[in-house]
């Protein structure tokens, strides 16, 4: 199981495919290394990273509500 952590790119930078092209990246070393699965979360309400977690192949597990400083998050989770 492979988790992904924060991930942030500067302002500047961004939709220029830095975080798809990191985040494919990890991905691909993963399953290079044996991985079978990588998971990770997100706020339910972030504009960009949900549709970028789509785009990239992980489905929603659950939302959890009340979660990291109150805010409701979505645990997401990508077979590789
Ligand atoms: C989320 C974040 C890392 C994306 O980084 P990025 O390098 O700009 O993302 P990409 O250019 O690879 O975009 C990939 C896809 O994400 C979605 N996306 C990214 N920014 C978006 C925006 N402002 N509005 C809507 N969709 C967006 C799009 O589907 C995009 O694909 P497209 O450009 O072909 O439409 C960046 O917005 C960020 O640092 N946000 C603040 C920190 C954060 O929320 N991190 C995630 C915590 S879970």
């Amino acid at each position: 199981m492979v988790w992904v952590e924060w991930i942030g790119v500067t302002r500047a930078y961004r939709r220029r495919r830095v975080a798809t092209d990191l985040l494919r990246a990890l991905l691909k070393r993963a399953r290079r290394r044996g991985g079978h699965k990588a998971w990770c979360d997100s706020r339910v309400n972030n504009a960009e990273s949900v549709p970028m977690l789509r785009k990239l192949g992980f489905k929603p597990l659950c939302a959890v509500k009340n979660h990291w400083y109150g805010h409701d998050f979505y645990l997401w989770e990508k077979k590789l």
